[in-house]
């Protein structure tokens, strides 16, 4: 459990919070670069860490996020004009470049100095693998881009989604880690499931965990021993600010996952599919099918299944297919995300038990850094760009194998021969 004023610290993200000043030292997912099709498009809504911001695309695939209210009377730059070079506020013609910078202030006289001293709040972008990326901090404090290995990879390596969640950012950074919920919450009932670690959950033991700090975050260590005296482990890095790479299927295949604040009681979910290969149309029919990590969504990104319609939860389904009778594994995760407690879970109320030993060091490691930065102490995590390169495991090893071992060698592995 936590203190009234450590929840608050863990869940707070505006600019000027412990947490929302930690999260403003990393580059942030966005929005998806579909979003943004091509230079000359309309401008786009974005909100991020409970700032209203706006995207555009200049001719050159160039990406400017402004402050989405124009300095001069706070009119919505949404509406504004892309001429390319820069956005033009459609109330007086004011017009701001990528780097914010006021362009031309029409309605001034032709000599006036004045839009020199003007300018719109911008945030540099990034963009890789499929997202625009945001950085919101400091300038002298820009770090270079995690080198995320997905977001090297060639197109048809990805399966990019977001959508909407309706709770705050942590209880799905929980979600990601808290493997103990597996066997329970995403529990096939129907024995022809093709869910595949189950038969492994039916037979082992439960888990121990271990946790491991990394320069980026930390590593969740879950071992199950199994009746033939072999172990089930599954290892899930968590990279800060809100990064976990969930373990997927067997072949060499790993889920990305980002929770961003929107605001403090609704995030963006990323969910990036991807291998060091293409990715197999099947693999692909999979994600689409809203069946696994990724869920169907409107065009806003809102799920189809969602707290609106209970999650199109079905009873009958409840009682022959599934433990939730909820379709589809994230949609399973979202009712007890987003009706945890509310929007924002009180976490002193809790009664934490063993399987928590995750989130519990999350908790911590992300507590101790806001603290220490509130008191001038820089994060080193951002600036270790390379430590972000990290896959994720789930297997079995022989007994006497160290989880390290089995790590590292899925670290190395070349993309094995996938037939489709
Ligand atoms: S409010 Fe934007 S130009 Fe006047
Ligand atoms: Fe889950």
């Amino acid at each position: 459990m936590l203190s009234v004023e450590d929840n608050e610290l863990l869940t707070r993200t505006g600019r000027g919070t412990p947490m929302g000043e930690l999260f403003r030292r990393f580059w942030i997912p966005a929005l998806l670069s579909s979003e943004l099709p091509q230079g000359g498009a309309p401008a786009v809504k974005v909100q991020l860490l409970g700032e209203k911001l706006i995207a555009f695309r200049g001719a050159g695939g160039r990406i400017g996020l402004l402050e989405s209210r124009c300095p001069h009377r706070h009119a919505n730059l949404y509406w504004g004009r892309n001429e390319d070079d820069g956005l033009r506020c459609v109330y007086h013609g004011w017009k701001f470049g990528f780097d914010g910078a006021c362009m031309d202030m029409p309605a001034e006289p032709s000599d006036s100095a004045y839009k020199d001293r003007v300018k719109a709040v911008a945030y540099p972008t990034h963009e890789a693998g499929g997202i625009v990326w945001a950085y919101l901090g400091p300038a002298e404090h820009q770090p270079d881009f995690p080198d995320l290995e997905w977001t090297t990879l060639p197109e048809d390596h990805l399966y990019v989604t977001k959508r909407h969640q309706r709770c705050n950012y942590f209880q799905n950074v929980e979600g990601e880690l808290d493997t103990a919920h597996v066997q329970f919450l995403h529990r096939e009932l129907n024995k022809n499931h093709t869910f595949t670690p189950q038969k492994v959950f039916d037979e082992a033991e439960n888990p121990e965990y271990t946790i491991a700090e990394t320069p980026v975050g930390m590593l969740a260590i879950a071992q199950r021993a199994l009746p033939d005296g072999n172990n089930y482990w599954r290892i899930t890095p968590f990279c800060m600010p809100s990064f976990t790479t969930v373990p997927t299927a067997p072949g060499n295949r790993f889920t990305f996952t980002a929770a961003v604040p929107i605001d403090d009681t609704s995030m963006w979910g990323f969910t990036v599919t991807w291998a060091p290969r293409p990715l197999t149309d099947t693999e692909l029919e999979q994600d689409r099918s809203g069946m696994r990590l990724h869920v169907l969504t409107e065009p806003d990104f809102t799920p189809v299944a969602n707290m609106d319609n209970d999650y199109l939860r079905d009873f009958e389904a409840m009682a022959t297919e599934n433990f939730t009778g909820i379709m589809g594994i994230r949609s399973q995760d979202l009712p007890v995300q987003e009706d945890q407690d509310g929007p924002i879970c009180e976490r002193q109320g809790e009664h934490l038990g063993t399987t928590d030993r995750a989130i519990v060091a999350a908790r911590r490691l992300m507590l101790r850094t806001a603290k220490a930065l509130a008191k001038g102490v820089e994060p080193t995590q951002p600036t270790a760009a390379a430590a972000y390169r990290q896959r994720s495991f789930a297997g079995e090893g022989a007994g006497d194998v160290a989880w390290n071992v089995l790590f590292d060698q899925v670290q190395s592995e070349a993309a094995p021969v996938v037939h489709a």
